[in-house]
């Protein structure tokens, strides 16, 4: 079955399976890989992506049922320099790493809609996207630190952004 998806910004044709989850679609079918196969069964959040902003599991969403706009870790920020990926990179969060592209798209969400959350806050949001490195202390750091690059980024004038730049440019 033909269907036009939207994922990071562009449209892509695949002829697939309707009840072929989003995951597949994405990493098979279209290879973008950040978006990672843990559990399948939307038990980890490893595969967490957003449709229209909000974070979903698409492990466990059908094509079919995708409605709206597809961004995964690839299209959060062109270079890296998402307020979270900026604290990720300065926490120095990951471990292995498998688990952390959905941990970043469920605290991106998160900030979108909580720009300043509490520590109840980010337990309640993150508590389904499991580490086996127990990375949570620095994943909730992480979060804190995003809040104030954030607030920070919404005040500055654009000649005087306060961003820092990613790490790789550092
Ligand atoms: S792989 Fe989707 S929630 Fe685990
Ligand atoms: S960093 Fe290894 S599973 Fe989270």
């Amino acid at each position: 079955m033909a269907f036009a998806l939207r994922v990071n910004g562009a449209t892509h044709q695949v002829d697939v399976p309707a009840d072929m989850p989003l995951l597949w679609v994405l990493r098979d079918i279209l290879d973008i890989r950040g978006p990672k196969f843990g559990c399948g069964v939307g038990q980890c959040g490893a595969c967490t992506v957003h449709v229209k902003g909000v974070p979903v599991r698409s492990c466990s969403l059908p094509v079919a049922a995708v409605v709206g706009e597809v961004t995964t870790i690839e299209g959060l920020s062109p270079d890296g320099t998402h307020p979270v990926q900026i604290a990720w990179a300065e926490v120095d969060v990951p471990q292995c790493g498998y688990c952390q592209a959905g941990q970043i798209m469920t605290a991106a969400a998160l900030l979108t809609k909580t720009p300043k959350p509490t520590d109840a806050d980010i337990d309640a949001a993150m508590t389904g996207n499991l580490c086996r490195c127990a990375t949570y202390g620095r994943i909730r750091e992480a979060i804190h630190r995003a809040a104030g690059l954030h607030g920070a980024a919404a005040t500055a004038s654009p000649a005087g952004r306060t961003a820092r730049p990613s790490p790789a440019h550092e």
